[in-house]
């Protein structure tokens, strides 16, 4: 057992997808893994191993923000061995040209959280980026899908109520799609302990536009962005 993870060694498998929702990871395990097992209920956090096309893969509820992804993602990494994480969960979008449903992989994420700022003293802004065999091997799995897949940065946000709407337009203006709240993390301590990590989102809402997914197009197209986590996460496996 981790301090967070009510795992034994061995239970957790090398590639892990990790919902921020726990709920989340259950019903990927119940409807995409076969012979899931939970093997962790700590603050209701769950995960689960199973198989996905007979490669053991595992799920992991990460909470929300950057502060609970980090802790998922250092014990994941540095207690149970894993190797790829694969985050797949919700945006706003920022681009004009991004609607409902849309699936994005972050290539790079800024953020305006304060936790690099303490880990580089201040003195460096330290880019996120997504492992790049991960993030390429995505784009072939969504083209093989017949999903596509928009490629570019985002940005990784602690809060999600934010008084600096204004900041977002500047943003997009540089070119970040979308805003979410855990990439940055997931990315820095996947680079620190040189594991593999990729953000894949779908967009359920529009923050321009104020549009917002009904709980139908949530499932249709989390599924979309699911089976491209997954078949990314068992790509090279033997
Ligand atoms: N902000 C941050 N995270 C999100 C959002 C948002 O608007 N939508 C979905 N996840």
């Amino acid at each position: 057992m981790s301090v967070h993870i009510g795992a034994q060694p061995g239970d957790i498998a090398e590639r892990v997808l990790l919902p921020g929702d726990p709920m989340r990871a259950k019903w990927i395990a119940e409807t995409f893994l076969q012979d899931a097992k939970c093997y962790t209920q700590v603050r209701g956090m769950l995960g689960f191993t199973g198989t996905y096309q007979g490669v053991r893969v595992s799920v992991q509820g990460s909470g929300m923000g950057m502060p609970s992804a980090s802790i998922y993602t250092h014990e994941l990494i540095n207690e149970y061995g894993v190797r790829s994480l694969i985050r797949i969960g919700s945006c706003g979008a920022l681009a004009m040209d991004l609607q409902l449903g849309d699936v994005i992989a972050a290539i790079g994420s800024a953020t305006d959280s304060n936790m690099n700022r303490t880990r580089f003293d201040g003195l460096v802004d330290y880019a996120p980026v997504a492992d790049f065999g991960l993030l390429r091997t995505a784009a072939e799995v969504a083209e093989r899908h017949g999903t596509a897949l928009r490629v570019g940065p985002i940005l990784a946000a602690d809060a999600f109520y934010t008084d600096r709407p204004d900041l977002y337009d500047t943003l997009a203006d540089y070119g970040v799609l979308a805003v979410e709240m855990e990439s940055a993390a997931i990315y820095t301590i996947a680079a620190r302990y040189r594991a593999r990590a990729l953000t894949i989102l779908t967009v359920s809402d529009h923050l321009k536009t104020g549009d917002k997914m009904d709980s139908a197009q949530r499932e249709q197209g989390f599924s979309a962005m699911v089976r491209i986590g997954l078949d990314t996460a068992i790509a090279g496996a033997a």
